[in-house]
């Protein structure tokens, strides 16, 4: 069975003691709270040893928020898939659309750095999702479906089998507009039914797929009751823990 996650995508915020404050209070407010889904929270590199020492890692897993796509060496300021790992982090979101479109993150870069993760038992949280132009053009499940084509669809069956894949429609990022309901459940089974054309109706179904994208606890009940959403992929929302824990607490 697929596990449902929500997952605290901080990007460039919090200094290191904003952050520990953030991840302990997270922790303490999830303590002896019995849970429905599982949390993860994705803090800027330099924050994952102390958060990891921090909080209880059973209940809040510790995402990286990209690794490089190299293994090691002369590769100044970039930060491998192993040292994400020794860190005692779980999870490396990738292919967030900041880093495809700022960082000119492409799907051949996309693949050695899932491919990388993997190698070191990290579990990707895969982004896809379309900008607003080609919403507008009715052309965002081709787009998406190419996105995956591209990248995590040539893993194997076994290594597929590992990753979490987060839809995130760009329109929808940081503007406040989440997508409705409608259509965040239609991308989602669009994307299963193509991951069971690809790898079989079991695979699909152990697949956790997310939504990200203006969620809210507002959003998050209507959301997640979707019978394809399986949580969330946070931005602001995850920066205070009275409005993370609501979208926790909407499972
Ligand atoms: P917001 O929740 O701030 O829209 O960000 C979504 C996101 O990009 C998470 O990765």
């Amino acid at each position: 069975m697929r596990k449902n996650i929500v997952a605290g995508n901080w990007k460039m915020n919090k200094s290191l003691q904003e952050g520990l404050a953030l991840a302990t209070e997270l922790n303490e407010a999830l303590a002896g709270a019995s849970l429905n889904c599982k949390v993860v929270i994705g803090t800027p590199f330099i924050h994952l040893a102390s958060v990891v020492a921090a909080i209880d890692t059973r209940k809040i897993g510790v995402a990286a928020q990209n690794c490089a796509n190299k293994e090691s060496g002369a590769y100044t300021g970039e930060v491998s898939a192993s040292m994400v790992k020794s860190t005692g982090a779980g999870y490396v979101i990738l292919g967030h659309s900041e880093r495809r479109e700022y960082y000119g993150e492409t799907s051949a870069i996309l693949n050695d750095k899932v491919a990388l993760a993997l190698a070191n038992g990290l579990t990707p949280i895969y982004c896809c999702g379309e900008a607003l132009d080609i919403r507008n053009a009715d052309k965002q499940n081709a787009y998406v479906q190419r996105q995956l084509e591209e990248t995590v669809f040539n893993l194997s069956a076994d290594d597929f089998n590992k990753i979490v894949i987060a839809y995130e429609p760009i329109w929808a990022i940081g503007t406040g507009v989440t997508a409705s309901t409608e259509q965040a459940q239609e991308m989602l089974a669009f994307i299963r039914s193509l991951i069971a054309a690809k790898y079989g109706q079991e695979i699909a179904e152990n697949t956790s797929i997310l939504y990200g994208g203006s969620c809210n606890a507002k959003n998050a009940p209507e959301l997640f009751a979707q019978p394809d959403i399986d949580g969330g992929l946070i931005g602001g929302a995850s920066l205070k823990v009275a409005d993370f824990k609501a979208i926790i607490d909407a499972f």
